[in-house]
């Protein structure tokens, strides 16, 4: 099998590098790799690299992902997010290859407390949930088989996180103040490539299974309780911090304006995923607790 995979820097793309290596060969590029075109602006360039390449699965991972900036970027947030994965669906309509392709929680308006499901109707609330919405539709509208996967609250290993972040603070300060009234599950990036290369193993033999599913890590919580959970294990491992989760407090989404609108309700029914490729998704906490322990250890 050959796949092409874009944004392989990215959070998810890196750890697409990993755990695409076993399905064949993996040819891999980035917005300023030079042998092939990945730059999502060009979308000439980006046709022709799947031209050149003639993979068997072509995998997007690159992506416009700064939701604040996007609101005063929206052509470019339109290109990356939508008018390029609508190239890649038309290249790979023509040549018969699999799309796959990652979509966002951000494609709901966050009402209601119900997980929301591949057929909930959607309503963004921010120009990057737009443009990430116009995607998918494009995607699924060019007939080419494909797996969106909509995932949320993604965090890798490499690179600085949520986590990290909380580490410091709580090192640092003597208070901390966190979100509580926006609900989801943190995702790691090596869940989210490792569930990836089992469904394309699957996909491909059976090419009814095309199409949209949710793809988070089990349980739900709050990027305050996120952080509580983050500074329990710190303090379990011995770190000595000046905050420890019962300092840390929590403050409505009003107590931190920023440009993009977020939603509240950020739960996503997965039972479609796991039904189809019989697939179990481990709790939110295993990931994050594995994270920690190899940051930790270093
Ligand atoms: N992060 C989240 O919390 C989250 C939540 C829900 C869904 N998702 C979706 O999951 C997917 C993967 O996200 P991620 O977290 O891995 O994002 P990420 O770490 O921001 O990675 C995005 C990748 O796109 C690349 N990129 C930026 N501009 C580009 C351009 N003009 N041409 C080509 N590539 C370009 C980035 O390169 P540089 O790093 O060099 O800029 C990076 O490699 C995306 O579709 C995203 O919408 C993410």
């Amino acid at each position: 099998m050959k796949i092409l995979l874009f944004g392989k820097g990215g959070q998810v793309g890196w750890e697409l590098q990993r755990s695409l290596a076993p399905l064949g060969e993996v040819v891999a590029v980035d917005f300023d790799s030079r042998e092939y075109c990945g730059d999502f602006s060009n979308l000439a360039g980006i046709a022709e690299t799947v031209r050149q390449v003639a993979p068997d699965v072509i995998v997007n991972a690159a992506a416009h992902t700064a939701v604040d900036k996007a609101e005063s970027e929206p052509e470019f947030a339109r290109v990356l997010n939508a008018g390029a994965p609508a190239v890649l669906a038309e290249a790979a309509m023509r040549s018969g290859a699999w799309l796959i392709h990652y979509s966002t929680d951000y494609v709901f308006d966050g009402s209601g407390v119900a997980p929301w499901r591949e057929d909930s109707a959607t309503q963004p609330l921010s120009i990057y949930g737009k443009t990430k919405r116009d995607g998918e539709l494009a995607i699924a509208q060019s007939g080419c088989r494909h797996l969106i996967f909509r995932t949320s609250w993604v965090y890798a290993a490499r690179g600085n996180n949520f986590a990290k972040t909380m580490l410091r603070l709580a090192r640092e300060r003597d208070q901390l103040t966190v979100i509580d009234d926006q609900i989801g599950a943190p995702t790691g990036a090596d869940l989210l490539a490792d569930v990836t290369a089992h469904a394309i193993r699957a996909a491909v033999q059976r090419p009814e299974l095309s199409g949209l599913y949710h793809l988070v890590a089990g349980g739900e919580t709050s990027w305050h309780g996120y952080a509580r959970f983050v500074l329990e294990v710190a303090r379990s491992a011995g770190q000595e911090l000046k905050v420890g989760p019962d300092g840390v407090l929590p403050v409505p989404t009003s107590a931190f304006p920023t440009a993009a609108v977020r939603p509240h309700n950020s739960r996503l029914d997965t039972s479609k995923l796991q039904d189809t490729f019989g697939l179990t998704l481990p709790h939110w906490q295993n990931g994050v607790a594995r994270m920690l322990a190899e940051f930790l250890q270093k």
